[in-house]
């Protein structure tokens, strides 16, 4: 069994919630699958046979915090999981491996899985045990067994140029012998339907984060069940 995470960052629209909502219901397989939609679409994932996620929450439940999403609030919408310090909120919005932890304790608080997201810049790939082992030096220690990780090096996401499967190997063994081997850890960056099974297959992926290719019914659906 493996978990399949449908992240659609701020793309998407009723027509595709439909699309998506009638050809991944019609599937039949082992694999867990989680969606991702921007916020504003979560409602409409009511008669949704699989898991429900949201993109990001902030670290507070409640409060003058304006346009932040409660994780309280995503809870009470159905959320099962939130997205956590993916590198374009890291990029774009600023926030560190404080913020990130603090989002973590938040998500936990409010019986939401956090998939939290680690990876290196382009610049950063010689040093990547390094650049990893500071984002996750917070979490030794931390209660992780409701917690996935997602490694997704940064390099890869949108680009179509993914690590070998050598590469993901011992970069999620590396995530997992800091963090225990138990923690479920995904990989991300451009999975796509022709990609997913080798990546599937290595030994310790426990699933995939994917951005691109699950905007396409057909495409998503393939992968979750290989
Ligand atoms: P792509 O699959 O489009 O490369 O995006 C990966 C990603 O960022 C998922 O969170």
């Amino acid at each position: 069994m493996k978990i399949i995470v449908a992240n659609w960052k701020m793309n998407g629209d009723l027509d595709l919630v439909s699309a998506f909502i009638e050809r991944i219901n019609a599937i039949e397989t082992k694999n867990t699958i989680v969606v991702c939609p921007p916020a504003a679409l979560i409602r409409e994932f009511n008669d949704f046979h699989h898991l429900i996620g949201a993109q990001n929450c902030f670290y507070e439940d409640k409060g003058a915090f304006t346009g932040e999403n409660s994780p309280k609030l995503l809870k009470k919408l159905g959320c099962g999981c939130v997205i956590i310090g993916h590198s374009e909120r890291r990029a774009l919005f600023g926030e560190t491996d404080e913020i990130v932890f603090k989002k973590h304790e938040a998500a936990l608080r409010n019986e939401l899985i956090p998939i939290v997201c680690i990876g290196e810049k382009a610049n950063e790939r010689v040093q990547w045990k390094h650049v990893l082992t500071k984002q996750i030096e917070k979490f030794i220690g931390a209660p992780l067994q409701n917690t996935i990780f997602a490694y997704e090096p940064v390099w890869s996401i949108g680009t179509g140029m993914i690590p070998t499967t050598e590469e993901i190997q011992e970069a999620l063994a590396f995530i997992k012998n800091k963090l225990g081997r138990n923690v479920p850890c995904l990989y991300g960056g451009s999975v796509n339907a022709s990609n997913a099974e080798s990546i599937l297959k290595v030994d310790t992926v426990d699933g995939l984060l994917i951005g691109g290719a699950s905007l396409k019914p057909d495409e998503f659906a393939k992968i979750t069940m290989m």
